[in-house]
């Protein structure tokens, strides 16, 4: 399969603060690829950085930033510009963040399409009202003259996403799109992003704190600590062999994807994710590890645990096996 999005060693400090720590990770085309960790662990800082997105003054820097096989690390803004809301698109936790409260929503759908391709009115109009259908939305065509605050949440988070789809993106990055809506509401979003991936052959990043989102949605899964990503497999793979302590702690309580209820939050481990400094090396888990040694202080070994399973831990894969033995 080959890889839409490709990010290497991402590093990005924010002010004293190293947010992101040389986390790589690629998406395919067709798949969902979920982003797991706890808060502040670096996942938004990741998902603004492939979009050229990131709050002023943070630095960023790559060994690759591929999309669709271009290199895109070196882009200014226009670039970016250009590349955003039409080949790669961003949702958002509160869709606010993309919908602007003093334009209909037909004009900030049909803007899209008009900054991007030049589309005339009429068409743009069309288009936005067939994508309103799409994502679910009855009387499309009453919705396109409304203002996003007579939308409840849940028709605003359609709106968003149908806005998103605007241009036909190969790459759609959603950031916790559901944590803020009801679970009725939630499911049915989630079961959209899932058809809408289906026909319209998008992959998908999807930033989530619910171990059942990623169980029911997710190709593979990267789970990031304290701006690295730790641990990398195919879904079934990870939630049946974690091997890094830390995903091993997050699954704790729901060993096997079909056991994850609805809402199951991360499992809890002692502790809090550490604010990262810049020139801080070694594994950010070591502090809250019961398997730390002092190679953890030092370069971690990037392992293969198994057919595209990567693994960033000093310890061998296999080890919980052996110590358990
Ligand atoms: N605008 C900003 N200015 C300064 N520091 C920031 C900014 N945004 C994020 N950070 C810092 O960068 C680190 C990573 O934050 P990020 O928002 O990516 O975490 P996250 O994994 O998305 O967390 P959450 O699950 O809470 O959304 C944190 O230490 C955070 O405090
Ligand atoms: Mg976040």
């Amino acid at each position: 399969m080959s890889a839409l999005l490709e990010v290497q060693d991402l590093r990005v400090t924010i002010g004293s603060t190293a947010a992101v720590r040389g986390a790589s990770l690629a998406v395919n085309k067709g798949e969902t690829h979920c982003l797991v960790g706890e808060s502040g662990c670096g996942k938004s800082i990741t998902a603004l950085s492939v979009m050229g997105l990131l709050p002023r003054g943070a630095k960023r820097e790559t060994t690759a930033l591929r999309f669709a096989g271009e290199e895109i690390g070196h882009f200014g803004e226009r670039e970016m510009s250009r590349l955003r809301g039409d080949r790669m698109a961003m949702i958002f936790q509160e869709p606010m963040t993309s919908l602007n409260p003093a334009y209909t929503v037909g004009s900030q759908m049909t803007e899209v399409l008009r900054r991007h391709r030049g589309t005339p009115r009429a068409q743009a109009v069309d288009r936005a009202a067939e994508l309103l259908a799409r994502v679910g939305i009855t009387a499309p065509g009453l919705r396109l003259g409304q203002y996003p605050h007579q939308l409840s949440g849940g028709l605003r988070q359609r709106v968003m996403i149908a806005m998103a789809l605007m241009c036909d993106p190969e790459l759609l990055i959603a950031d916790e799109p559901t944590t803020a809506l009801d679970v009725t509401v939630q499911a049915q979003i989630l079961r959209l992003l899932a058809t809408l991936q289906k026909d319209l052959g998008l992959g998908i990043l999807l930033i989530t704190h619910d171990l059942g989102i990623v169980a029911r949605v997710a190709d593979r899964v990267s789970v990031m600590y304290a701006g690295e990503v730790v641990e990398s497999a195919p879904t079934a793979t990870l939630f049946a062999a974690p091997e890094h302590p830390y995903t091993r702690g997050l699954l704790s309580c729901v060993p096997v994807p079909g056991k994850v209820k609805r809402d199951e939050p991360l499992g809890s481990i002692p502790g809090v994710v550490p604010r990262m400094r810049p020139g801080f090396t070694g594994c950010g888990f070591r502090d809250r590890c019961g398997q730390a040694s002092p190679a953890c202080e030092g370069t971690l070994p990037r392992q293969q645990a198994g057919p595209d399973h990567e693994l960033l831990c000093t310890l061998a894969p296999g080890w919980h096996g052996r110590n358990a033995a």
